[in-house]
């Protein structure tokens, strides 16, 4: 087994196969490789900022304390940027916990913080610490746990902000979201997702609600059964590609093709926020599985 700290990033692989492996910067502690047998599974801007200037555009940012940008002007988190610190601050690596699956861990707390955004959260003094695992084997499994360690309590959203790498976006399907509650955030209105897998065409954003856990998220391309996204205690789904106009618009989204190429599909928890007591804690994780048959879950004949 090996693991490798650098000092902007750690690289595990495993022994019995060193082409599979996961790249994690140690800012955002972003996963921004994950290679299976050889193949790349993420998708990673080429003008992506991997120098702590801003997040990174691709491979697996991680969304805490709030997703999107708030609304509601009194919550806690409304003065917080879209997305909030947790892909703006360097995390500790902690080392690595166990053998098999080979696991990794990395922390972030008020301490490791970016503290010009953290400071926007509430009144500046929430404590908390985030847990990080990185787990690869044939899989790869990432877990997140959230601990109050403050005293007062606190909301947040969690979301792993996955960019998928595929060949071509319009021969790709995500399965099993049929009969979903979803909320279109183009639309800004609520609906239940009624095509019997969904596709693409054209710019889209949608966040499902409340999936089933054993509901398996599965990324299909022409039959080839991608991914299969596990998931435990992650309820929703964000699903987006910002497609050509929108990733014009992006300054280090490149190549502007590149829309073509990946798909995000994002387990967390961000319709509702986790309210988290003091000396409570959260955990949510999900295991990416390449390949494998169509599971097929949903009542695609609805
Ligand atoms: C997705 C959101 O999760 O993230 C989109 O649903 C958003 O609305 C996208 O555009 C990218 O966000 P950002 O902050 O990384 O540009």
């Amino acid at each position: 087994m090996t693991v490798e700290e650098h000092e902007d990033k750690v690289i595990v692989s495993l022994d019995s196969d060193p082409s599979t492996s996961v790249t994690i910067l140690k800012y955002g502690a972003t996963v921004v490789s994950w290679k299976l047998r050889g193949k790349e599974q993420l998708w990673v801007s080429s003008a992506a900022k991997l120098d702590g200037s801003k997040p990174v555009r691709g491979g697996i940012p991680l969304v805490f304390p709030n997703f999107g940008k708030t609304k509601d002007e009194s919550h806690a988190t409304a003065a917080l940027p879209q997305h909030g610190f947790a892909r703006n601050s360097t995390w500790e690596f902690l080392g690595q916990t166990t053998q098999s699956p080979l696991t990794v861990q990395f922390a972030l707390s008020p301490d490791e913080a970016n503290s010009d955004i953290y400071k926007l959260w509430g009144d500046g003094t929430n404590d908390f610490t985030l847990i990080y695992s990185i787990g690869l084997s044939d899989t790869l499994h990432t877990q997140i746990e959230v601990e109050n360690t403050g005293k007062q309590a606190f909301d947040f959203h969690w979301l792993f902000h996955t960019y998928f790498k595929v060949e071509d976006i319009e021969d790709i399907i995500v399965n099993n979201l049929t009969e979903e509650k979803c909320y279109d955030q183009l639309l800004q209105s609520w609906y239940t997702e009624k095509a019997p897998m969904v596709n693409f065409n054209e710019e889209f954003d949608r966040i499902y609600k409340d999936i089933p856990e054993e509901k398996v998220l599965q990324i299909i391309d022409k039959g080839y059964v991608l991914q299969n996204l596990r998931r435990s205690g992650l309820p929703d789904a964000v699903v987006w590609n910002p497609w050509i106009k929108k990733s014009e618009g992006m300054a280090d989204f490149e190549p502007k093709s590149g829309y073509l190429n990946m798909l995000c599909v994002e387990c967390g928890n961000v319709t509702d926020f986790v309210k988290l007591e003091p000396g409570k804690a959260w955990t949510g994780s999900q295991t990416f599985q390449v390949g494998g048959e169509i599971l097929v879950q949903s009542n695609i004949f609805a």
